[in-house]
């Protein structure tokens, strides 16, 4: 029986649609890796990008062969846009995130998706209740590399994993930056410290929590710049995790196993062009393997597309971003106790 109607819309196959695509804010992180990253999809089209001011948007357009739209609101008003990239500062995502998805858009929402659980949980309803996708842009999650970990794990290569430690941290920002700023949702925990926080998850489990941490803040500017944590599963396994603002950059993964280790050291950022290293140390040897090169954030808006087109399980990445964020209220109630 031929179901075709005359809407070529309903037609079409997942293949051969197109999401079409804002951008809510021309953030730095947007113009570097997302938007390029859009652009390059076929299965995304972006049809416009958003900025407080005029001038900003027309060249951002112009840059990327879109519209340009003066404010947030009207491009969430557009009937053109299935979906939206929200990569604005933290504190600000629960208004623009909450307004997205009232206005019938799915999301990509910029980490940390919410600066706190109650926030996230409140987007991750709002969410669940229309039946749109919420996805919190963690990239790495989308780096071949981690799955070349889970496969060695998986394969026995070090034994019971026992013990994760997590890293991630880089010189001083600017002092305009917004991740000095408080009000906008700054500091270390919610920008650098959430990276370690993901792969404690991802490597330990839904079930890891909290078990102590410490933060130490900027006299002037009030924000977290540097922490560590210290988080468990209900196995007994264990992480460590430590972020800062206030160090040479390190951005470090290993997990350590009954019979051997897996350190990753470029865990969390691994630029296109780079073929990242992955070093197995068991009790009689070191093997170093040099890994393919990825484009997380290529394979992280085509997962996006393909989620939202096809409609399908669109509640779980909203869940881990749930459970993010409260492990996130956990670390900032312990370390600033
Ligand atoms: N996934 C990743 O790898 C990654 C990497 C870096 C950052 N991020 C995340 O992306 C988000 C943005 O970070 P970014 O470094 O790209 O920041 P940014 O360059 O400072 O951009 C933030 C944007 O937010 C908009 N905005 C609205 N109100 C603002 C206000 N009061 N002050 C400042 N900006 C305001 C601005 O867009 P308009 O002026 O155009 O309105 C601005 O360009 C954060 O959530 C950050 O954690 C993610």
């Amino acid at each position: 029986m031929d179901n075709r109607t005359d809407n070529p819309r309903e037609n079409a196959t997942v293949a051969d649609r197109v999401l079409n695509v804002g951008v809510v804010g021309c953030a730095a992180i947007a113009r570097r890796n997302t938007i390029p990253a859009l652009v390059a999809d076929p299965s995304v089209r972006l049809v416009a990008v958003a900025s407080r001011t005029r001038e900003k948007a027309e060249a951002v357009a112009r840059r990327f062969g879109c519209e340009a739209v003066t404010g947030y609101a009207p491009l969430l008003a557009r009937d053109d846009i299935d979906a939206v990239y929200v990569p604005l500062p933290p504190a600000l995502h629960a208004e623009w995130v909450g307004k997205a998805l009232e206005a019938g858009k799915h999301v990509l929402a910029e980490k940390p998706l919410a600066v706190s659980g109650a926030e996230a949980a409140g987007l991750v309803a709002a969410a669940r209740a229309s039946g749109l996708l919420l996805m919190e842009n963690f990239a790495f999650l989308h780096h071949g590399q981690h799955d070349a970990v889970r496969a060695l794990i998986d394969e026995g290569a070090i034994g019971e994993p026992r013990h994760l430690t997590a890293e991630f941290g880089f010189p001083p920002l600017p002092p305009d930056d917004i991740r000095n700023d408080a009000a906008l949702g700054g500091g270390a925990l919610l920008d650098a410290g959430v990276y370690t926080l993901r792969a404690a998850s991802l490597y330990l489990g839904p079930t890891v929590t909290v078990r102590g941490a410490v933060l130490r803040h900027d006299p002037g500017t009030g924000v977290d710049m540097a922490g560590a944590a210290l988080v468990g599963d209900v196995a007994g396994r264990t992480g460590q995790l430590a972020f800062g603002f206030d160090r040479s950059y390190r951005c470090a993964c290993t997990i350590w196993g009954s019979e051997g280790s897996i350190t990753l050291d470029r865990a969390f950022t691994a630029p296109p062009t780079l073929r990242p290293l992955l070093r197995l140390r068991r009790q009689d040897r070191l093997e170093e393997r040099t890994l393919p090169a990825g484009h997380q954030f290529a394979t992280l808006v085509a997962s996006f597309a393909r989620t939202a087109l096809e409609g399908g399980d669109l509640k779980t990445p909203g869940d881990d971003a749930q459970r993010q964020a409260e492990l996130v209220d956990a670390v900032r109630s312990a370390g600033e106790r």
